[in-house]
């Protein structure tokens, strides 16, 4: 099946015992067996839930992975993909890496003998530098938050490998419709399924999807044996989201291309940061990675000012000022103060984070009323 095809039917089956097209929200904990052990391949809920099943197969389908395991948030997915490695293993990060990822690293992982360093990915033969014998994973966000660089998945993939290193890519700023990283080389993917795929703003979760069979056993024993898993009605939920998936993100492209040129042209803007743009430093890396450039614009003002940057979040309209990003209704924030509060200023600054920028989220309203948003904003 094409991509989106797939995102209808992938993994779903008409419910045998109603014929109901929509997956059932299998509200249960525990399922009744004719005597112990004697089931229908169902003992209990933290275990296996048929909701959670149908979603898995679909996102297995959607990033071309053996399969995925589904968590309760984007942030308890990366929980178990560290949980892979063993104490005195390290792990390398892109450096500007979403906030709570770095904060997970940092505050938790560092406790427990695994440790992580931070490195600019933008030129990949750099890499080598970087890794030490202790070195296990190499941990990619591409676009990365807020600063939308792009890193080359097929060449870090090509280094990491010939040393013997997993490679995961957070997925969750491209969403399936616009990347697939396993079919770049990456072993395993990260959605914070929250984002794109709910795409609605009414559910948090998360997934991570196996390239082989191997990580998959691992990731579900991970996933049972540290609990950490989603509720049937939010599984519910995202599989309900995945269905419109390419329509969203197409139109929210759309919408951020028409955004990002207006505040290029505008006289009060400084920069704007979106790869869709010729003289993005990773265009190229981008265009052939990429099915499109992804719906997240940041900018900054030429005065450069914090009072400015926060009175423009407080006097937009329609763009809401909140966390978060993906949903159908355009998001703008402060990621210094906001989702990346958790990151110290002095790394905040080297990688070009300035305490002013503004990042938007664009979804899927009428562009016209979009623009017409900003710029009253901006000139307000
Ligand atoms: C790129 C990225 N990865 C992971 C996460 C964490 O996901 P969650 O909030 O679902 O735990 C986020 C949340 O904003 C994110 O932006």
């Amino acid at each position: 099946m094409k991509f989106n095809t797939k995102v209808i039917h992938s993994g779903v089956h008409p419910d045998p015992s109603t014929g109901a097209i929509m997956t059932p929200i299998f509200q249960t904990s525990t399922y009744v067996q004719e005597g112990p052990g004697n089931h229908k391949g169902y003992e209990y809920a933290r275990t296996q839930n048929p909701t959670r099943q149908a979603l898995e197969d679909n996102l297995a389908a959607l990033e071309n992975g053996y399969g995925a395991a589904c968590f309760g948030s984007g942030l308890a997915a990366m929980d178990a993909v560290i949980k892979l490695l063993q104490n005195g293993d390290e792990v390398v990060a892109t450096n500007d890496l979403y906030g709570g990822s770095y904060r997970q690293l940092v505050r938790i992982f560092s406790k427990m003998g695994i440790s992580s360093r931070y490195v600019s990915m933008e030129n990949p033969s750099e890499l080598v530098n970087h890794l030490s014998p202790q070195t296990k994973l190499v941990w990619v966000e591409t676009p990365t938050n807020p600063m939308l660089n792009i890193v080359d998945v097929q060449a870090i993939c090509r280094i990491a490998h010939e040393k013997g290193l997993l490679v995961c890519v957070d997925n969750t700023f491209a969403s399936p419709y616009l990347q697939n990283p396993l079919d770049l080389g990456a072993d395993l993917v990260l959605h914070s399924a929250t984002k794109y795929l709910g795409g609605h703003s009414d559910v948090v979760h998360g997934a991570v999807i196996a390239k082989t069979q191997d990580l998959y056993e691992q990731l579900k024993f991970i996933q049972n044996a540290s609990g950490a898993v989603p509720g049937p009605m939010d599984c519910f939920l995202i599989l309900r989201g995945i269905k419109t998936l390419h329509l969203r993100v197409q139109r929210a492209c759309e919408n951020a291309e028409r955004i990002a040129h207006f505040l290029k042209n505008h006289p009060l803007v400084s920069r704007v940061l979106y790869p869709g743009f010729t003289d993005h430093p990773n265009h190229t890396v981008a265009k052939r990675q990429m099915r499109g450039f992804g719906a997240m614009v940041s900018f900054d003002l030429k005065s450069g000012g914090v009072e400015e940057a926060l009175k423009i979040l407080k006097s937009t309209r329609i763009f809401a000022c909140a966390e978060s990003l993906g949903g159908v209704e355009s998001l703008i924030g402060n990621p210094a103060s906001m989702t990346h509060a958790s990151i110290p200023r002095e790394d905040r600054l080297a990688n070009g984070l300035t305490d002013s920028l503004i990042r938007l989220s664009v979804g899927v309203e009428d562009v016209e009323d979009l623009l017409q948003d900003l710029n009253s904003a901006l000139m307000a």
